[in-house]
């Protein structure tokens, strides 16, 4: 199951980092935050998780570290960790169930799995995400430990105990946000930005808002074309977008 992946394995290492317009990630412990009512334990691995559907290309690359200590020290990456992904379309739809008028009862789109490598690594390819009444424009993680070879289960079931895991939100930054949310597919930026000053983690914990945000680039065809995806889309080249989960378990 691994084989398959093992050549955007090599590639991935020489990724070409360009100037940083948006701001990046603090380094601390990974804060947890609510799983919600939307997530499926589906597993389906796959790095593409658009089914094609519209919105601006983001590439969401994940390290796992773990053996963290309180301020987010100390961390060893960690192999054979498995990261579900799973947020919202373009229009703010989730996927696998009938939400706001949509029947998506049955659907994957914006949902997926992938093990991460030696370096703690993986790399899905996303759209930004749409948003819904009420909350900030983000992505929902998940990160489940491996289990120790001898209590793995038969060829055909992956070796991860369910359910819960390190469950967390990753958020993009505001600005890069409404300048996406101006144009199509999305077309909704003075919606968003007259709501999203009742969400809960903006009201609540700034800080935490902070910490969870992504540092993100601008997707070049080299970064492409050096981490085995196709560059572009109607939607332009799209972002690279990067976060560090650092756990203490
Ligand atoms: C949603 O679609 C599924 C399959 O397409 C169908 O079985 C189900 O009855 C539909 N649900 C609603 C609420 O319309």
């Amino acid at each position: 199951m691994r084989g398959s992946w093992s050549l955007l394995a090599a590639a991935a290492a020489a990724a070409a980092v360009a100037a940083a317009p948006f701001t990046a990630a603090t380094k601390t412990l990974t804060p947890t935050q609510m799983e919600g009512p939307f997530f499926l334990d589906l597993r389906t691995l796959r790095r593409d998780v658009t089914n094609g559907r519209p919105g601006v290309p983001l590439y969401l690359q994940l390290r796992v570290e773990g053996g963290c200590k309180p301020g987010g020290y100390g961390c060893k990456r960690l192999p054979d960790a498995l990261v579900d992904v799973w947020h919202t379309d373009s229009r703010g739809i989730y996927s696998g169930f009938s939400d706001r008028g949509v029947n998506a009862t049955g659907r994957d789109w914006m949902r997926g799995t992938q093990v991460t490598r030696k370096d703690g690594m993986i790399t899905f390819r996303t759209i930004v995400p749409g948003w819904y009444p009420g909350r900030l424009a983000h992505l929902h993680v998940k990160v489940r430990l491996a289990v120790p070879p001898a209590n793995r289960g038969h060829v055909g079931c992956l070796p991860y105990r369910p359910p819960m895991g390190f469950t967390t939100q990753l958020y993009l930054p505001d600005a890069l946000v409404r300048s996406i949310y101006a144009v199509p597919p999305y077309n909704s930026v003075d919606t968003y930005v007259s709501d999203i000053d009742q969400d809960v983690v903006l009201e609540g914990d700034a800080a935490e808002y902070a910490a969870l945000t992504m540092a993100v680039w601008p997707a070049t065809a080299a970064w492409c074309t050096a981490n085995g995806f196709t560059s572009g889309s109607p939607w332009g080249m799209g972002h690279v977008a990067t976060y560090t989960l650092r756990l203490q378990s």
